[in-house]
């Protein structure tokens, strides 16, 4: 596991910019895999600015994204979707029809999760993830004591992960109890993995992905056994290593 250190938010989110636009530019249909949650917002950002200058574009890419709550249309304003949308699909080429996310407003759940685990598969695989990381350890939305051979599936979220993503609803009770998640075999076959840490509040989650033992209490742990992982995280998430 690499670690890349770095000053701030700021920072971490232009680095890895920097290293995503070399890879698009790169390979020949690249595919990525994205994540929602505050921390990839700068890189996003980062990415339109990007486009806009003409350094990159994006129209031979397809992203898959990790994960969406259970029960929200795409056009709510806290579905995953949306989020994606406005952060990073309206601005860019992208085609629209290359930019896949799980569908949690489904019916058939079940279905749901083995149609993206085919999509994922037909692509060729993920050539570059993009991930964030839980305080509990959490990937995607694979909570402590997710199974390491899980794939797609659908997810009872824990109170301290809808207590920590309750700032962007309402209230507590309009946070969603369940999403549907890519899974960590599903994760771990993705041929690069970039996780992205910001603040002091993820230093213990830190600690625990790069020093803890690998256990599926903690999640994040299994990114010890990947090829090729990049952690590209800032002062503050690196203050207890
Ligand atoms: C959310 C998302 C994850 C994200 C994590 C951290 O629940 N499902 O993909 O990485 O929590 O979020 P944040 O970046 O806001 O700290």
């Amino acid at each position: 596991m690499d670690i890349i250190s770095v000053k701030d938010y700021y920072e971490m989110s232009k680095k890895t910019c920097e290293y995503v636009v070399d890879q698009v530019n790169k390979l020949d249909r690249p595919v990525l895999g994205l994540a929602t949650g505050s921390t990839p917002e700068g890189l996003y950002r980062q990415l339109i600015g990007q486009y806009k200058e003409g350094h990159v574009s994006f129209n031979h890419v397809t992203t898959f994204n990790l994960d969406e709550y259970v029960g929200l249309a795409a056009d709510d304003p806290n579905s995953y979707r949306y989020y994606m949308n406005e952060k990073l699909f309206n601005h860019i080429d992208l085609p629209e029809d290359r930019a896949f996310l799980p569908n949690g407003d489904e019916e058939d759940l079940a279905k749901e999760c083995r149609d993206y685990e085919m999509l994922i598969r037909d692509s060729g695989h993920i050539d570059l993830q993009i991930l964030g990381l839980g305080l509990n350890g959490h990937i995607g939305f694979n909570e402590p004591g997710t199974a390491f051979d899980s794939r797609t599936h659908i997810v009872e979220l824990d109170a301290s992960t809808r207590q920590a993503n309750a700032r962007f609803f309402p209230t507590m009770d309009d946070v969603p109890e369940k999403a549907i998640t890519m899974g960590i075999d599903t994760i771990m076959e993705s041929k690069q993995i970039v996780l992205l840490v910001s603040g002091e509040k993820k230093a213990d989650a830190v600690h625990q992905l790069v020093n803890g033992e690998i256990t599926e209490e903690f999640p994040a742990s299994i990114l010890q056994k990947h090829q090729n992982v990049t952690v590209v995280a800032d002062k503050g998430a690196l203050s207890r290593l």
